[in-house]
């Protein structure tokens, strides 16, 4: 393993060499034979970028744009990936978020692998297990290199398509940081973006939220389904009109609808002037509407079998308080976010062994979100604030704890290796919010 490097969230630490004993990550990886399905090369670089508005963004880069190209694939594809550091004096690495790659392709520096170098390429191999949305991004001192842009989005198609739309669009928001201060922008359009949709088309939205912050949309104007959350289908999702989508920093929300007569509106509740206006000539708006109703997952959809539920035995259970401290550490006056206590690299460290079932229970003391992400493992949510989940089962990568709320996830520890468990508001992740999976 290559534990003896500056990690993402600033930290070489002991946790992993512990670990390294049991599992090498060099034995974890992807097929090292055979001819990629796909193959895709991402440039990381500097660019000066101009958004809708004309703000500029000087920004770090995929390929040279914002965000990064959309890579698209099928599911079940053996993709490669080379990565090239085209930056001058800043080491980079991609990881692929909410994908369940063999542990040595996961992208993580300072655990998973070496942060590639000025002038250094790097190549990961992975078959596509899921389908649905998904991003990547740096994950190298992620707080810097991804609010400047070094993100893009992941599509990964159906094997066979199962429910085609004559439109698939991606919206991935994020708020950059331009001439002109601080911007949220729905791919580059930070003003309204005006297209054309067909009556009676077939409209699938992906909302992608780069930003570390919780972002809320509404769709105004036609009634929809939320497809999917975090990438994984919703079972037999009801219609909706006017909630209040949220959407969890680095999680995702898909949303399908049948184009009305009349214009459609995606906008975003802190930049209602900008969003995404369908209508039939192009020129068309609706006001979009931010009062309605909250989303709620828990009750959304219809429940089918799932390898566990609330009532189910567990292998391991893992109790998680979130909270902030203010105090003194490291000789200075400091704000920590911290679990049960503890900040990163004396945060708990969750022990597992291949095969087991473990149950995840956190509660949120503070005041602030905490998008709890796991890596290489999709979680199932049993309960909110102890209540189970009465609809569809949700299956997420991201898991938004906001104040006060207690969400109990269980998942299988089936993918060996040293994942991280960490906050995806990667200002806490940096103030210690920072956990590792491991298998013995
Ligand atoms: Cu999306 Cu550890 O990251
Ligand atoms: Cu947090």
């Amino acid at each position: 393993g290559a534990t003896g490097t500056t990690g993402t969230h600033g930290t070489g630490h002991a946790a992993g060499s512990a670990a390294a004993k049991a599992v090498t990550v060099d034995s974890l990886k992807g097929p090292k034979t055979g001819t990629p399905d796909r193959r895709f090369t991402l440039t990381a670089q500097e660019a000066k970028l101009k958004l809708a508005s004309g703000r500029t963004v000087d920004a770090w880069t995929f390929n040279g744009q914002i965000p990064g190209p959309e890579l698209r694939m099928k599911q079940g594809e053996l993709v490669e990936i080379t990565l090239v550091n085209k930056l001058k004096d800043t080491p980079v690495s991609t990881h692929w978020h909410g994908l369940d790659v063999p542990n040595g392709e996961d992208g993580v520096a300072g655990v998973t692998q070496d942060a590639v170098a000025p002038g250094g390429t790097y190549t990961y191999r992975f078959r596509v297990k899921e389908r649905g949305s998904f991003w990547y991004h740096s994950h190298q001192s992620s707080s810097e290199q991804v609010q400047r842009g070094l993100f893009g989005p992941m599509i990964i198609d159906p094997a066979e398509p199962t429910r085609p739309v004559d439109q698939d669009v991606t919206v991935q928001a994020h708020s950059w940081d331009t001439d002109q201060g601080p911007t949220l922008a729905l791919g580059t359009s930070d003003t309204l973006d005006r297209r054309t949709a067909r009556p009676g088309q077939k409209m699938r939205l992906r909302l992608v939220n780069s930003d570390v912050l919780t972002r809320t949309f509404t769709l105004t104007g036609v009634p929809y389904k939320v497809t999917a959350i975090d990438g994984m289908d919703i079972n037999e999702p009801g219609e909706l009109t006017g909630r209040r989508l949220v959407v969890a920093g680095a999680g995702r929300l898909d949303v399908e609808f049948t184009m009305p007569n009349t214009p459609v509106r995606l906008a975003a509740e802190d930049a209602p002037n900008a969003g995404i206006a369908f209508s039939a000539d192009g020129r068309g708006s609706v006001e979009p509407r931010f009062d309605g109703p909250e989303f709620d997952k828990t009750s959304y959809g219809k429940p089918t079998a799932q390898p566990f539920d609330a009532n189910s035995r567990f292998d391991r259970t893992f109790d998680l308080t979130l909270d902030e401290w203010l105090g003194f550490y490291d000789g200075g006056f400091a704000l920590r976010m911290t679990i049960n206590g503890k900040v990163f690299p004396d945060a708990p460290m969750l022990m597992v062994k291949e095969g087991e079932t473990i149950r995840v229970r956190f509660l949120n003391r503070g005041q602030e979100d905490h998008p709890m992400h796991l890596h290489g493992h999709h979680v199932l949510v049993l309960s909110k604030d102890g209540k189970p989940v009465t609809g569809s089962p949700i299956w997420q990568d991201t898991v938004l704890v906001r104040p006060g709320e207690a969400w109990e996830i269980a998942f299988k520890a089936d993918n060996p290796g040293i994942w991280m468990d960490h906050c995806h508001n990667f200002t806490h992740a940096q103030l210690g919010m920072v956990m590792h999976l491991a298998y013995e």
